[in-house]
């Protein structure tokens, strides 16, 4: 019986070596611009108990409702799931290695996959990739401020700028949150007969999802709905005026988006989101806010905390049409041999070289001279190392400048290094 063909999972891509520089180069972009701002690197797993996304995120969210890799650990009974989101594990981290006692505050950043059991399709996949930003423990409007700058710093750097725009919201303190959920219960009461069925759903249970709702049938029942920014208490908005202060100071564009609620339940007072109009349905780049109460959640001291995740993906799409793709980098030497002494000494030779910092690539296995020089040419390299017999008996080397026209050398393998120097560098 013929077996069938093995293929990577739907929605899980492979990253192959031409893409990869790509984001080696996003990747370092990223991580000095987050030294920059005294961000430190936190590496976290990629599994965590089932249970500290449902208290993180909420029970009644398109994440943990329907989307969670969640499984049952075959041999000890635990359910686990694949992190779909950083920030859960993060703040578990921070907890459970005390590192916000006595009113301490970190500024963090982790980078890697998180898992969602969504619909395929471009922008979104089942396995993508966050660099994700927390500062825990600070409470003010300025490092609110400060994660969206480094959005716009980075955005800079990218050349995608005027490809990205900013929207901000506020979701007030608890109790502005709960009489804006009564009005709203309220309102969607008093128009029930309009709503689907996912919304009715909603409306019992979380009734503040239904204004995510996408359904073209429900948008101007939605857009009349009674609006978060009208309930706001008094904290919560000089908090956001302190924000959009911060920003206009630092000449950064934004617009009040009063629908702006994210997806995720832990969220308080500011909201934002970086958005793009080139990349279709999926035009959210970059989001995040403030979690003041998720530390406490999760079993910590009371501690303010604010934090924001970008997409990889989404944003090596746009920075590609912005900018050539990253080409790989050639080797230094390309290093070709013949017969057995001349292959032992190359072997050594391309040893030494690279003690030197210098990147050699080495002939593996055995063909004719010419089926070498093909491949050195295609390598990119600037230098050919060339080791026959001859070479070899004598203790030499021969150099070939593959990108200058300039007489080939043989010169005592003592030397080379000498003159790779004067060639390379
Ligand atoms: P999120 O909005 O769920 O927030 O995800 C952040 C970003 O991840 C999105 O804006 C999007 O660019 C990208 N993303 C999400 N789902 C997918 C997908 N299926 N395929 C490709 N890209 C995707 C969070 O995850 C929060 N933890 C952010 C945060 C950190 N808030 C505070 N701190």
């Amino acid at each position: 019986m013929k077996q069938k063909k093995l293929q990577a999972v739907r929605g899980m891509n492979d990253i192959l070596p031409a893409e990869a520089e790509q984001w080696i180069e996003f990747e370092e972009t990223v991580s000095l611009c987050l030294r920059s701002y005294g961000y430190q690197q936190i590496r976290l797993p990629i599994v965590e108990h089932t249970a500290l996304f449902k208290r993180a995120i909420g029970e009644v969210t398109d994440i943990v409702e329907k989307e969670m890799y969640a499984f049952t650990d075959a041999l000890n009974g635990e359910e686990l799931t694949l992190r779909p989101e950083g920030t859960a594990g993060c703040v578990r981290a921070a907890i459970e290695h005390n590192l916000l006692a006595q009113g301490a505050s970190h500024r963090l950043w982790y980078a890697g996959p998180m898992f969602r059991h969504e619909r395929p399709q471009k922008g979104r996949y089942r396995q993508f990739h966050q660099i994700g930003v927390e500062a825990l423990g600070l409470e003010g409007p300025d490092i609110d401020a400060e994660l969206i700058l480094i959005g716009a710093r980075l955005w800079n750097e990218l050349g995608i700028a005027d490809d990205i725009s900013l929207e901000l919201n506020s979701l007030g303190d608890t109790e502005s949150r709960a009489a804006h959920r009564a009005a709203l219960v309220d309102y969607f009461n008093a128009h029930k007969g309009e709503l689907d069925e996912d919304s009715l759903r909603r409306l019992e249970r979380n009734p503040l999802r239904i204004l995510d709702s996408k359904n073209p049938d429900m948008q101007a029942l939605i857009e009349a709905a009674p609006k978060l920014t009208e309930y706001l208490d008094a904290a919560s908005r000089a908090h956001f005026d302190g924000l959009t202060r911060l920003l206009d100071d630092a000449g950064i564009p934004w617009r009040l988006n009063p629908r702006l609620v994210r997806g995720l339940d832990y969220y308080n007072r500011t909201v934002f989101e970086w958005v793009t109009t080139r990349l279709g349905a999926q035009g959210t780049v970059c989001a995040g806010g403030r979690y003041d109460g998720l530390v406490e959640q999760l079993g910590g001291k009371p501690a303010p905390a604010a934090g924001f995740a970008m997409g990889v993906e989404r944003l090596l799409a746009l920075w590609a049409e912005a900018e050539a793709p990253a080409q790989p980098t050639p080797p230094d030497v390309y290093i070709i041999h013949q017969g057995e002494a001349a292959r032992r000494a190359a072997f050594r030779c391309a040893e030494t070289v690279r003690d030197m910092g210098i990147d050699a690539l080495m002939f593996m296995g055995e063909a004719s001279f010419k089926a070498q020089f093909r491949k050195a040419d295609a390598s990119g390299a600037r230098v050919a190392l060339i080791f026959g017999d001859e070479e070899a008996q004598a203790g030499e080397v021969s150099v070939k400048f593959l990108r200058e026209e300039r007489e080939q050398q043989r010169v005592p393998t003592r030397q080379l290094f000498d003159l790779l120097d004067e060639v390379l560098y």
